[in-house]
């Protein structure tokens, strides 16, 4: 109840200042510590306590990761960072679209730099959960595969995984890393930076939910070829639906929440098809805010899942009760273990329509 209305107050807050408030409320432990039901989940010699993840984005300078894993995160992923700081784009640069269950930002990869996140996460020790360390390029490189190779070699010491994010549409040129050429530089350098901190970590990559169906394939094939671990499906998207309602719905930037959730879920499914059970794990993120739609991720080939937006609207309540809700959905469904439902379903519509069908009745 609490933490509702602390959440309904930050609602009175322009959104990026409740952004910052969040991240110092958690940075200081302070919210709800929620018991939960162990939900284990291995993937890439990572052991997970539940399969739900805190996306990239909210922990941009890798300030409080404890704080959020107290919420009920089995893992968070700190990030975007990037070499150098940088302010990001001007303000205002996020906006609530509350009848659409949406987010809009254009923040731009604002971060305090590698160096910043590398000294705070010194002074981190025995996170209760695990950590991931999303890494991209500044914004006026020139260079940008040398940004993550620098950027890997500088922060891979501290994470338990690094993710490549090659999909924000708020820096020019990003996404056209997706490229298979380009695709290729990018898990070099990546590879290189590893080496260069002398550490091996699990690699993943994080993706667009705009490709066509051949870039998806081209992907999962260099994925395979390169033994990534893990594909992220998906980041924020450009489009904007016809059904938005919302004063902000034609702002630019990355739409994330509801209006993204079948869209990457298809995303996530296409690429399971191409991938089978072999290869890379998938890790589903986009419009996730309650444990039917996790479990339709999980249906359709996720093996972990992540959510940012739900947080930000519904407040620090809300990965509990996904999870809560996952681990009461997979009972009445008689699945013993998130992995054993991991791409049961191969139609990411049938997927959806099972896991809320199953929550209705509940
Ligand atoms: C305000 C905001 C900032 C974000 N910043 C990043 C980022 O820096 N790096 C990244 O990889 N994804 C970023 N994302 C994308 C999220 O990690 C996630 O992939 C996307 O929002 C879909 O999940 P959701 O619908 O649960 O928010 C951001 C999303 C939001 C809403």
């Amino acid at each position: 109840m609490i933490w509702r209305l602390a959440a309904a107050a930050a609602r009175l807050l322009p959104p990026e200042a409740a952004h910052r408030a969040a991240v110092a409320v958690l940075h200081r432990g302070i919210g709800p510590a929620p018991l939960l039901p162990e939900m284990p989940v291995s993937l890439a010699g990572m052991k997970f306590s539940n399969p739900l993840g805190l996306a990239a984005g909210f922990d941009k300078d890798a300030a409080c990761p404890a704080g959020a894993m107290q919420l009920g995160f089995g893992h968070v992923e700190v990030g975007t960072i990037t070499p150098y700081a940088q302010p990001g784009n001007a303000r205002p640069r996020v906006f609530r679209l509350p009848e659409d269950r949406a987010v809009i930002n254009r923040y731009g990869f604002n971060s305090a730099g590698m160096a910043a996140a590398a000294r705070n996460l010194q002074t981190m020790q025995d996170l209760p959960g695990v950590l991931g360390i999303n890494v991209g390029a500044n914004k006026t490189s020139q260079t940008p595969t040398e940004d993550y190779r620098c950027a890997v070699a500088c922060l891979a010491p501290y994470a338990d995984y690094i993710t490549l994010n090659i999909s924000s549409p708020n820096t020019p040129g990003l996404r056209d890393l997706q490229t298979d050429a380009n695709l290729q530089a990018l898990i070099k350098a990546g590879r290189a930076g590893l080496t260069d901190a002398d550490c091996q970590r699990p690699l993943f990559i994080k993706l667009a939910p705009d490709l066509e169906e051949a870039d998806i394939e081209a992907i999962c094939a260099r994925a395979v070829a390169d033994r990534i671990d893990g594909l992220i499906a998906t980041n924020t998207t450009i489009l904007r639906p016809d059904s938005l309602r919302s004063a902000h719905r034609k702002e630019q930037g990355g739409l994330s929440g509801a209006p993204l959730f079948a869209m990457s879920t298809d995303v996530l499914a296409m690429m399971h098809r191409y991938l089978g059970d072999k290869g890379p794990a998938l890790i589903g993120a986009g419009g996730v805010s309650s444990g039917a739609q996790a479990y339709a991720k999980i249906l359709a080939g996720a093996s972990l899942v992540q959510l940012y937006t739900a947080l930000a609207l519904q407040g620090p309540d809300a990965p509990a009760r996904v999870i809560r809700e996952l681990d009461a959905l997979m009972r009445a469904d008689g699945c013993r273990s998130v992995a054993s439902a991991t791409g049961k379903m191969t139609a990411p519509g049938a997927a959806i329509d099972h896991a809320l069908r199953l929550a209705q009745s509940a």
